[in-house]
């Protein structure tokens, strides 16, 4: 399946109004899962590169509420460089992709959404062992 399939640009609707804008997402119904756990990434510099791991079964969506970043997206046989420059706009990732998080402006505020508590053991951070379970060639 080619990664364009894979990973999708989501746009969410703003119920602004001249007090200002209100963006919001409801779980299993803007996003494709229900929500159990937010966190966000802030105070990353320009240098660092996040992520760094693919998930067996997170599913995530990832909003620059405040700032820009950079999401680069492998499934083992190609790659995708999405940037996320718009607190209006999602980046729905399945399962088993592996992703690098990087170039972060100074204001960046990388929110997080995704289907599961945190498990450490259905993370795959070894790249060797991902190419294995996708059965990729890689790009490393
Ligand atoms: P890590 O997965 O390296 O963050 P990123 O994907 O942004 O590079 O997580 C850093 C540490 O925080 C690591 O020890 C695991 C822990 N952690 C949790 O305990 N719960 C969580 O929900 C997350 C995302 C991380």
């Amino acid at each position: 399946m080619s990664i364009k399939d894979q990973y999708r640009i989501l746009e969410f609707g703003d119920l602004g109004d001249e007090r200002g804008n209100l963006v919001v997402v409801e779980g299993a119904q803007d996003i494709p899962f229900e929500i159990k756990r937010v966190f966000y990434i802030y105070g990353s510099d320009s240098e660092v590169v996040r992520g760094q791991h693919a998930n067996r079964n997170s599913e995530f969506v990832l909003i620059n509420v405040s700032g820009t970043s950079k999401v680069r997206v492998d499934n083992g046989f190609e790659e995708a460089v999405i940037e996320l420059n718009r607190p209006r706009m999602g980046l729905y990732l399945p399962t088993m992709l592996w992703k690098d998080m990087y170039e972060f402006s100074e204001d960046s505020v990388l929110l997080v959404l995704t289907n599961t508590h945190y498990d450490g053991k259905e993370y795959i951070r070894d790249y060797g062992e991902f190419l294995k379970e996708v059965g990729g060639t890689g790009l490393k």
